[in-house]
Order: structure tokens, then sequence, then C-alpha cells
């Protein structure tokens, strides 16, 4: 069986550009390094506040990109506009509170029903296809399916955090149940939130997920396994400076 496609979500090399609001480091160029990395799918995500993505990077991104175009955003009439403007491969709609630190928890497309419905219909009519995210419930899975949505990206932040072992399995049989409920009414499945290279094993071996989104833990792991050569090509240029 191949294993899910992954699509790397580069929000926080934008994240630490904007710490300073100068123009690097460019999730631009970082798509491209982790799309000749094997990336199948660039994520990201235009958050209401711009915190970390600006339009820009998505409109360059949306030229640039060479594999599939994943755009996280909120059920926001601004961003369902960017969103035609931009016409991504797939909109993955998210919730957004402005004080939360990353996506705490999954859409309520129960809830929402009717505005989740209107803008899944606004994408499809535009030809994009649309993505929840959403938590490993049925309810949610059932209100996605007759939202229209072609796929579901199931919130993995509560089998991340989990700390005891206990806690972890029973969240990962709940997303293992979803999984499979949402493969039977033929939904794409995706996962993502919170995996690393150690907790993401048992979610990739899950048969019927197709994809994974994954950004932090990447993100990180770039900074380390690239210092050094960063510290070398600085130590290098300090040489050159005086002959
Ligand atoms: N998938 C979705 C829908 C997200 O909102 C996020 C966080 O932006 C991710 C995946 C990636 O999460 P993480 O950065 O924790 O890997």
């Amino acid at each position: 069986m191949p294993p899910p496609r992954l699509g790397v979500n580069v929000d926080h090399v934008a994240t630490l550009r904007q710490a300073r609001r100068v123009a690097y480091p460019d999730p631009v160029a970082a798509a491209v390094l982790a799309e000749l990395g094997g990336a199948d799918q660039i994520t990201l995500h235009v958050r209401e506040d711009r915190r970390h993505v600006q339009e820009r990077d998505l409109q360059i991104l949306r030229r640039t990109a060479s594999t599939r175009l994943n755009l996280e955003m909120a059920t926001t009439p601004e961003l369902v506009r960017i969103a035609h403007e931009q016409k991504p491969d797939v909109c993955t709609l998210v919730p957004e509170r402005r004080e939360e630190l990353t996506t705490e928890g999954g859409l309520d497309a129960v809830g929402g029903r009717e505005v989740v419905r209107r803008v899944v219909k606004t994408l499809r009519d535009a030809e994009i296809e649309v993505s929840l995210f959403i938590d490993p419930d049925l309810d949610q899975l059932r209100a996605a399916h007759r939202a229209d949505a072609q796929a579901v990206e199931f919130h993995t932040g509560r089998y991340a955090e989990a700390r005891l072992a206990a806690d972890r399995r029973r969240e990962l049989a709940r997303l293992l149940d979803a999984c499979k409920a949402a493969a039977k009414l033929g939904l794409r499945v995706a996962a993502g939130h919170g995996l690393s290279y150690q907790n993401v094993g048992a979610v990739a071996a899950i048969a019927e997920v197709e994809e994974l989104n994954i950004g932090h833990a990447i993100v990180a792991r770039a900074v380390l396994v690239g210092m050094e050569r960063a510290v070398r090509e600085m130590k290098e240029l300090l040489r050159e400076a005086r002959p």
C-alpha cells in the first residue's frame, strides 16, 4: 500500500519572517525546497490577522508550486474572495479565533452548517476541491458529508497532545473509527495537527488516511538540521571579509 501523501505546511517559515518583519526566510523558497524533498502538497493558512502568511505569499505560491496548493481558510467572505481569485487546488475550511495560538479544535460543521454549506458550494462552483478540518467525531463527519465537502481532514491534536499511553490509544481509536466512517461515505481522508517525528507513525499506518498535513515539526527540525551549515556559511563570510 502506498504511503499517505505529505502536505508540508509552510506557515511557520512565515512566522519566523514576521517576527522581524523582514523578507526572509521566504515561505516560497521553503516550498520549493519542500517539493525537492518530496512534498506532495504545499499547505498554508492565510489568517484573518495575517500573523504569518501574507496574501503575496499565496499569490506567488499559486504561480510557483509544482505540486498541489492547499489553502487553509476561515469561512469568511474575505477569504472566500481570496480563494476565488487565487484558485488553490484545494481549500481546507478551518475555524479561526484571533486569540488562539494555532487552530484549536475542528470546524463546527454541525452548528455552522448553513455557512459551511454555502461556502462549500461557492468554492466547488469555482472548481476548487473542498475539505473540512473537523474533529474525529461522527456527528461532525455526517455534517461534512451533508455539506457536500469532498474531503475531511481530521484534527489530530488530541492524539498528539495525549501524555498518557491510555489516552493516546483512546484518541487513536477514535481517529481510526472516524477515518473508516469517512472512507465509507466516499470522502477523501486527510489528517493533521501536532504530528511529529515521534508520533506520526501510528496515524500514517491508518489505511484510509490518504494525506497528512504537517508544519510545525518539519519547520522546527529544518532549523536544527540546517543550523550547522548556516553557521559554517556565516563563518566563511567572516573569513572572506579579511583575506
Ligand atoms: N492541518 C490544518 C488544517 C492546520 O490548521 C494545521 C495548523 O496550521 C496543520 C494541519 C499543521 O499543524 P502542525 O503545524 O501542528 O503540524
